[in-house]
């Protein structure tokens, strides 16, 4: 077999959420069997490694990333059978398989939690457990040990009868926090990850990591109990767990990702610097915060490209400063689909119309800045927001919550299911649409979540091989990334696009001789364009069908100019 060796700086990275992206046995949800069908389809598109979302046996009450077993297969995905099939088929292609590590906390349904209510002292030193506040003495709850609130709303403590404490749980309460501060789970932790690398896996990706070691004291946080997320983000032994982790495991020298919550700059860069024996690389969020109305995730806004093209700079110069390494993206499983929310909402499905423009200049920016891009399943065919009428189609346990929170705060129905079509994490999960059949060709069953009216034009077969579409456009640009030095290794230094573009986002890339000039616009209208030193270099890419035109970049336009 050969070997999955790849350099992650000149690698591309496609992320499939299994339950949406191909179901071989019309059961409605994605399986295992269904990716391996599609490798060829994977392969000529020319990805380097594939990252599958949480597989492994799970109650799904936030989609699998509440695990109750991390060494086995959900049976409603498939059989350790069909994922060494998925592995060995995908390595005689040269893709390597990446695995998602859900190691902050578990399900109620782990075995270690159980046991820890069944009484198991060694087990209910896994979990953050402690008394109420106010309590009258064994039995009594009282209230909530802290302020602190959960991602999804509400607070981040759960009283558990069997346990007589309450629990930590960051995330849903279905989703108890593990002790890291406990050597034991640190060893049991890295004995999943070695579990999977003996079996093939090439690389993995890390969910919530930085959020692992909890501050010293737990106590309430000054104003919203939302805030404790920056208070429990990059704790104080966070990169001394990693890199234990990481040499327990083996996975040292890897492809390796952490998903980092509120994160900073600093702490990404010791998370990604070579010498520190960490990750490869992290994805942090800041830039997909630019259009939440005074930081606000369910309050609209629009998006603030001055904003986002300061987070832009800051984290691509940063990181290379520091020595660290960007994962770049738009959209994952956690995300409204980006083309829809920067403007693509014309001609979805057309050429020429503000969906292909806007889908063609986010990617060339995601695909020629410094770091390593990530296609999330659907964006190769330009995949838009879900769409849906009523809340009754949302999934989501965040959308849920988020929906009840807006009519508490006073919206209307329709207001908050306006909100909820923009925001929902649902928008990036629909299934795959692989044609303008029934299903989208995803199932030949129900389809666990609807498929989006638009799959009829937005489609795989659509538009494989047709030139102009949206997946040969990403096709080249994956080819760019592996052909070109300057792409994968170049410096990278923002420009300023002038007081006339201020919605236009500019850099260079320079590596030798090597030049590489980037304009991309958010634009709807025309904008002049500051002089960018690009004057006699060649047009290495455009989305436009016509050429440039000098000092002008026109809506949604994106050119690249090499020297
Ligand atoms: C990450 C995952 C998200 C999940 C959360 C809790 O943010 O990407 O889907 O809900 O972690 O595991």
């Amino acid at each position: 077999m050969p070997t999955i060796e790849k350099d992650f700086r000149r690698s591309v990275v496609y992320q499939i959420y299994v339950k949406s992206f191909c179901d071989s046995n019309g059961d409605g949800l994605g399986d295992l069997p269904g990716i391996t069908s599609k490798l060829d389809y994977l392969a000529h598109l020319g990805v380097d490694y594939l990252w599958l979302t949480p597989f492994y046996p799970s109650p799904q009450k936030d989609n699998g990333y509440d695990v109750s077993d991390y060494c086995a297969v959900d049976p409603r995905y498939g059989t350790m059978d069909d994922f060494d099939e998925l592995v060995a088929a995908a390595r005689e292609r040269g893709i390597g398989i990446m695995l998602d590590m859900v190691l902050c906390h578990t399900s109620t349904e782990h075995e270690w939690f159980r046991r820890a209510c069944s009484g198991e002292k060694r087990y209910q030193a896994y979990y953050i457990l402690r008394d109420g506040r106010g309590s009258a003495g064994p039995g009594d709850p009282g209230e909530p040990p802290t302020n602190w609130e959960c991602a999804f709303g509400g607070s981040a403590w759960e009283w558990e009868p069997r346990l007589g404490k309450w629990y930590l749980h960051m995330h849903d309460a279905s989703q108890p926090d593990l002790d890291w501060t406990n050597p034991e789970v640190r060893e049991a932790c890295a004995d999943v990850v070695r579990f999977w690398r003996e079996r093939g896996v090439t690389g993995f990706r890390f969910d919530v990591i930085n959020l692992i070691s909890k501050p010293e004291v737990i106590e309430d946080v000054p104003g919203p109990g939302a805030a404790c997320r920056s208070l429990v983000a990059d704790g104080p032994h966070v990169h001394e767990y990693l890199r234990e982790l990481v040499e327990r495991s083996g996975i040292d020298g890897m492809i390796t990702v952490g998903e980092m919550a509120s994160t900073d700059l600093a702490n990404c860069i010791r998370y990604t610097r070579p010498d520190d024996h960490e990750l490869s690389m992290s994805f942090s969020f800041h830039h997909l915060k630019v259009d939440y109305a005074g930081g606000d995730k369910w309050a609209l806004a629009e998006p603030d490209i001055p904003a986002l093209r300061e987070v832009l700079r800051e984290w691509q110069e940063g990181m290379q400063a520091g020595g660290g390494w960007n994962a770049l993206f738009w959209d994952n499983h956690d995300q409204p689909r980006a083309v829809t929310r920067f403007g693509g909402r014309e001609g979805v499905g057309e050429r020429g119309g503000s969906w292909d423009l806007v889908g063609k200049m986010l990617s060339t920016m995601s695909f020629l800045m410094k770091g390593t891009p990530y296609v999330f399943e659907g964006d190769e065919l330009g995949m838009t927001n879900a769409g849906y009428d009523s809340i009754e189609k949302y999934d989501d346990v965040e959308s849920k919550n988020a929906y009840s929170m807006l009519l508490g705060r006073g919206a209307t129905q329709d207001e908050a299911l306006r909100v909820v079509g923009e925001r929902s994490r649902d928008n990036g999960r629909t299934p795959m649409q692989w044609t303008a059949g029934p299903g989208a060709g995803f199932t030949t069953g129900k389809p666990w979540l609807g498929v989006p009216a638009n799959h009829e034009q937005v489609n795989a077969e659509a538009e494989v091989g047709v030139e102009g579409s949206m997946f040969e456009w990403y096709r080249s640009l994956i080819a760019l990334r592996h052909t070109s030095d300057v792409v994968a290794l170049g410096d990278v230094r923002f420009l300023d696009a002038g007081p006339a573009a201020p919605r236009v986002i500019a850099f260079e890339r320079t590596l030798g001789e090597k030049r590489l000039v980037v304009a991309c616009s958010f634009d709807d209208e025309p904008c002049e364009l500051a002089d960018l030193g690009a004057d006699g270099m060649t047009v290495l890419l455009s989305n436009y069908d016509d050429d440039p035109i000098a000092g002008v970049l026109r809506p949604y336009e994106a050119v690249a100019w090499s020297r």
